[in-house]
């Protein structure tokens, strides 16, 4: 079922951009987007269940349903056709989407994400993370994870945002963490859904993003048959949030080709 009251910050007019945050944060990480690119298009930035202003709801979820719950909302919005994009997890729940609603899209745009599983050591950190969270909360994952989430010019150059990201990062809420973690844990492989997918693809990364670099990047371009790549100097993996001029330029130019 999908969930009720599913928050989203809305901006602009025109073709919809649908925009799925990353984990563990929330449709705030995209105001960068939200104030740029109000000129462009419409943009519905949601937060998942658990983050932000979107209630947990009561039972363990599959990114399908995550999935599920956009398109109610774009039901309920009266929005047939839209763009989807998503950075990390909400790549994989884009992802997920057009698997289940493939006619509603109209165009992918796909950030610092990868199609394929979590290798076996990666599935294992992810339940060292949920053992931690269930016994200490989020504090420390809000100490280590923007080291990782940020590139290295970031971490030099915007401790600002480093703070940002961090204090995000603790004041989610630790069922929330668990949740994401487990959907992300049991997802599907979609390296081979790739090829099926017709309508035009953005895939964007941070040329310092360590945790989808931009080889795997390259890669899901080769796979995709109707996709570019925006590479984006001095980010890691957060590039709208690390470099968005760089990240809204190459969305403006993308969105172009979907006039109202
Ligand atoms: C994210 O930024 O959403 C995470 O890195 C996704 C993941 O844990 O695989």
């Amino acid at each position: 079922m999908p969930i009720e009251n599913l928050n989203y910050r809305e901006r602009g007019g025109g073709t919809t951009l649908a925009l799925l945050h990353a984990f563990p944060l929330s449709s705030e990480m995209w105001e960068p987007q939200l104030a740029g690119l109000a000129d462009v298009c419409r943009m519905v930035a949601v937060d998942m269940r658990g983050f932000g202003r979107t209630p947990l709801g009561g039972e363990a979820y599959s990114l399908d349903d995550l999935a599920g719950d956009l398109v109610d909302l774009m039901d309920r919005l009266g929005v047939e056709r839209f763009v989807l994009g998503g950075l990390s997890m909400g790549g994989y729940v884009a992802l997920a989407c057009q698997r289940r609603f493939d006619d509603r899209l109209q165009g992918l745009l796909l950030a610092d994400t990868r199609a394929g599983v979590d290798a076996p050591a990666a599935r294992e950190r992810r339940y060292q993370t949920i053992a931690q969270v269930e016994a200490h909360g989020t504090g420390e994952l809000s100490r280590t994870m923007p080291g990782s989430l940020l590139g290295k010019t970031t971490q030099a150059q915007q401790p600002e945002l480093v703070a940002r990201v961090s204090a995000w990062i603790e004041r989610t809420d630790p069922a929330a963490v668990i949740a994401a973690q487990r959907a992300m844990a049991e997802r599907p492989d979609a390296t081979a859904q790739l090829a099926t997918i017709q309508v035009p693809t953005l895939v964007i990364v941070g040329e310092e993003d360590a945790l989808s670099p931009p080889a795997e990047a390259a890669a899901m371009v080769r796979d995709l048959p109707n996709a570019q790549l925006a590479l984006i100097p001095r980010a890691g993996h957060l590039s709208n949030l690390e470099y968005p001029e760089g990240f809204n330029r190459a969305v403006r130019d993308f969105m172009s080709r979907f006039p109202a």
